[in-house]
């Protein structure tokens, strides 16, 4: 158990060192530009198979070469043995020197070549000042052998050395010299050849990667420069597609995408404008409402409370008890208009059955409070309502939006009848207010109701929005409107989330 943790243990090791080598490689590579990345791999690629290919044929040629070598030194030794015997044997020295020059002048390979007797004194040899008298021990044969080759180290370089035994040894033995000087030049100058191909197909690499990368990075440059300026807010820009390969692909792509930012960038601009628009009448709105709401108080409540102050004082003067109770009876129809009407107040400012009740009950109490007012019939429905209630914002947003729709409906749609269906599904909330009015041009509408100073509907698509649900509005001429609204219903700990908020 010990054993295999700690193996694990070492591979793991192993693995994070193999990771953060690969990471530190990659770090370097990755900061490097794509035309270096793409010239170094195109040099390594040209290079190495260049160098490994010439090493190989050198390797290749020179054992080849040698042997040949070999087998030449042999076959020319062995032909001189042949054919000195009989000049020897008739004691002809001339026609021995002869045979050796001329077996020299015919292979240029041949550096030397002499006739050892059977006593072992050169008889013949082919160094014109002098014989090297270390030569002599370097190499020898048995009488009964074939043939005996070494390999030497002069001073010209290396010498295939053959000693071929005359007449079984008799008469002595043939020395053949072979220099290795004119196979290393021609080996050199096939490496030198190759060497050369590498490298002129090397640069011929590197110009066409200059090409390359030219092709590839410029376009990408350009896609490069034109984000910066739409990161400016510069949207006009576009690039230009170079071809129509995979890189021209991405630049209409891009322009595509730039195309659908700058509207979405417009239509963000504009939504800015209306909401700030939208919260600046509402602030006007509040103040007017103020005003009003202090107008009524002075006016109505302050003249009432006024006129029950006379009254209390004339209560105290009444001359007679039933005086006295009529300026008291007086006194509490005052107060009981004034009760009323400051009922109709707060009921105005914030319908407090709805706090209270919920949502269903307000919306039974201003639907009925709108029916008399404006003579109209309204089928009003509530659908998974009953038990639970809905969370304040949801609540204030839903009773607001129904008021907007119906106080429209009142002022500009002229219908018999009205419908409100509020239904609770699941976690979604739906609500539509249908009228089978005079109808409009709902898409028109919403799109100038900037222009045209219109909030009612706007106001409606911002509540909505505010809680992250959707507002449709349907409208046809002469036929009637339906306005569907479907709010997510959020658990009310979600409430404070900013995403959330609504007025
Ligand atoms: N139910 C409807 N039937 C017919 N036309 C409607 C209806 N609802 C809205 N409209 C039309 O849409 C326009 C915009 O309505 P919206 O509620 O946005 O503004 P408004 O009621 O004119 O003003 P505000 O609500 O800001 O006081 C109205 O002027 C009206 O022409
Ligand atoms: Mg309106």
């Amino acid at each position: 158990m010990g054993v295999s943790k700690r193996g694990s243990r070492t591979y793991d090791r192993r693995h994070n060192a193999v990771k953060q080598v690969a990471s530190a490689v990659w770090r370097w590579a990755g900061a490097v530009s794509v035309r270096t990345k793409i010239l170094g791999m195109i040099l390594v690629l040209v290079l190495l198979p260049g160098i490994i290919v010439t090493l190989q044929v050198r390797k290749g040629l020179n054992s080849a070469f040698t042997e040949q070598l070999r087998e030449q030194s042999v076959s020319i030794a062995r032909d001189v043995a042949a054919r000195s015997t009989d000049l020897i044997l008739i004691n002809d020295q001339y026609g021995v020197a002869k045979l050796l020059r001329e077996t020299q002048e015919n292979n240029p390979d041949v550096r030397y070549a002499f006739i050892v007797d059977a006593k072992g004194h050169v008889l013949v040899h082919t160094f014109g000042d002098g014989f090297p008298g270390e030569l002599l021990p370097a190499n020898s044969v048995a009488s009964s052998a074939h043939h005996h080759t070494v390999l030497l180290h002069t001073d010209e370089g290396p010498m295939w050395d053959t000693a071929v035994p005359i007449f079984n040894g008799k008469i002595g033995i043939a020395r053949i010299g072979l220099s290795e000087s004119r196979m290393q030049a021609s080996i050199n100058t096939m490496t030198t050849q190759l060497l050369l191909t590498t490298g002129i197909v090397a640069i011929f690499g590197i110009v066409a990667g200059f090409f390359l990368t030219w092709i590839l990075t410029r376009p990408l440059l350009d896609l490069v420069h034109v984000t910066e300026a739409m990161r400016k807010g510069d949207f006009d820009q576009a690039v230009n597609p170079w071809a129509d390969d995979e890189i021209g692909e991405l630049a209409k792509a891009f322009n595509t995408m730039a195309v659908d930012l700058a509207h979405a960038e417009a239509e963000r601009a504009k939504r800015e404008k209306m909401r700030a628009y939208y919260l600046r009448r509402i602030i006007l709105a509040q103040e007017e409402e103020r005003k009003r709401i202090a107008r009524e108080l002075h006016d109505e409540t302050g003249q009432s409370l006024a006129s029950l102050m006379v009254g209390l004082r004339n209560v105290e003067a009444a001359p007679t008890r039933e005086q006295m109770l009529a300026r008291l009876a007086d006194m509490r129809a005052v107060a009981s208009k004034t009760l009323e009407a400051v009922h109709d107040l707060a009921l105005e400012l914030r319908p407090s059955v709805l706090d209270d009740l919920g949502l269903v009950a307000a919306l039974e109490r201003y639907i009925g409070a709108y029916q008399k007012r404006f003579q109209v019939g309204i089928d009003f429905q509530s659908v998974g309502l009953e038990d639970d209630r809905l969370p304040p914002l949801v609540e204030i947003a839903v009773y607001r939006i129904v008021q907007e729709a119906l106080t429209n409906a009142a002022k500009y749609a002229r219908s018999d009848q009205i419908s409100v269906l509020l239904e609770k599904h699941g976690r979604q909330l739906s609500v539509i207010v249908e009228d089978d009015g005079v109808g409009f041009n709902a898409d028109a509408t919403m799109h100038h109701a900037l222009s045209n100073r219109k909030l009612g509907l706007y106001g409606m698509r911002e509540r909505t929005a505010q809680l992250g649900g959707t507002l449709l509005i349907e409208s046809e001429i002469d036929k009637g409107t339906s306005i569907y609204v479907r709010i997510p219903l959020v658990r009310s700990d979600d409430e404070d989330n900013p995403d959330h908020v609504g007025r």
